[in-house]
């Protein structure tokens, strides 16, 4: 997507051909700096700090983390610990660990000398492919969106679609997955209004999507994380779109912490509730996401403080709670299959239960291993 009228994708190749660029998403939306990952080390740092975050960018920088740990030494056992170190990085999104084996696969059956072009040509492809996958789920999403834009009463000036963390541009490759959906509605036609969950304690709402949706001109509002079920209640909310970092055979979706209390609230005022992933989201060993899917728990600092920038224009973090009282950070919740309406992914819409995500990917079929 554009920033200041040129494209960009979250994550390139620098022009030296090795080394890695991204956005350090800790900088926005107050400055856009452009930081050069050149270790996998660094790279697994970028993830830890959530410098990149949004699990399919998660995935991809992962893959370029290897393909750099190669560079630096392309034995089996660096290929093994590289591994390890980026898989520890966070553990909720599955795409990382979905990345890694995609990439050890390939690598582990080739000799050292090969390694290292194999690892940049395959992070290149997982990149390729995560901006087409994501432009493939908004295109299916329209099609949805489309309908209950057109059941809506004549002479309604806009459609309200409520969105929670960020599921843009920035937590992919390209497009984002929730946000790919508003974009192409947008761009078709449809005057789509975004009610944008400030998302507490990162505020990856109030800092990334509102700066996404604002450099696309697309109309929103960010709200306190417990306006939604307000604006449920009144009407004013026509849909909900969210991403997930993980997504069970079951069809329970695991998202950013309060996604589940929006389901929940959504259900209770019949507002459709939608999910949107990509397939390397899927996480067909995950039976039951309520019970099994990890939760990341953050430092408890994120809860305690806060940060922007000051009136005279500084970055600054405050601290909101008394002194030596003690916060506790849940990064994640599992939103229950029964709450979704549909999930919308590459190949199309289907039910969230494992009968309407065998029907997409019947290649899956069989007992989860
Ligand atoms: O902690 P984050 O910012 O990495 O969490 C991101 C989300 O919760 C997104 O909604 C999710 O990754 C899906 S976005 C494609």
């Amino acid at each position: 997507m554009k920033v200041n009228g040129t494209p960009y994708r979250s994550i390139w190749l620098h022009d030296n051909g090795w080394s890695v660029n991204i956005i350090d998403q800790t900088r926005l939306p107050h400055a856009f700096i452009i930081k050069t990952l050149k270790s996998m080390h660094a790279a697994a740092e970028a993830i830890r700090v959530m410098r990149v975050r949004g699990a399919p960018l998660i995935g991809a920088t992962a893959a370029y983390g290897l393909a750099l740990a190669m560079r630096e030494d392309a034995s089996d056992g660096n290929l093994s610990s590289a591994s390890e170190t980026l898989l520890a990085t966070r553990p909720t999104a599955v795409n990382l660990r979905w990345a890694l084996a995609r990439m050890r696969q390939a690598l582990a059956q080739l000799p050292a000398s090969e390694r290292v072009g194999k690892a940049y040509a395959l992070a290149a492809g997982i990149c390729d492919e995560d901006v087409a996958i994501n432009y493939d789920i908004g295109r299916h999403a329209l099609g949805v969106i489309r309908t209950l834009w057109q059941k809506k009463p004549a002479g309604c000036e806009a459609f309200h679609i409520l969105t929670h963390c960020n599921a843009g541009w920035l937590a992919t490759v390209d497009w984002g997955t929730a946000l790919s959906a508003i974009y192409q509605a947008w761009d078709a036609g449809i005057p789509v209004h975004v009610w944008v969950d400030e998302t507490r304690p990162r505020n990856q709402g109030a800092a990334l999507t509102a700066w996404e949706l604002l450099a696309h001109g697309i109309p929103h509002d960010v709200i306190v994380d417990n306006a939604g079920g307000h604006l449920m209640q009144h009407g004013l909310v026509d849909m909900c779109i969210t991403g997930t970092d993980r997504t069970a055979r079951n069809g329970d979706v695991c998202n950013k912490i309060g996604t589940y209390l929006k389901a929940l609230a959504a259900h209770d005022n019949d507002v459709p509730f939608y999910v949107a992933l990509p397939g390397p989201t899927i996480d067909w060993q995950m039976l039951d996401g309520v019970s099994g899917i990890p939760i990341e728990q953050r430092a408890a600092s994120e809860v305690t403080h806060v940060g922007g920038k000051n009136s005279a224009g500084e970055i600054e973090t405050v601290q909101i709670t008394p002194d030596g009282t003690s916060a506790c950070n849940y990064a994640f919740d599992v939103t229950p299959a029964r709450l979704v309406t549909g999930l919308f992914t590459e190949r199309g819409v289907c039910d969230a239960s494992e009968t309407g995500l065998l029907s997409l990917y019947p290649e899956q079929q069989g007992p989860a291993e």
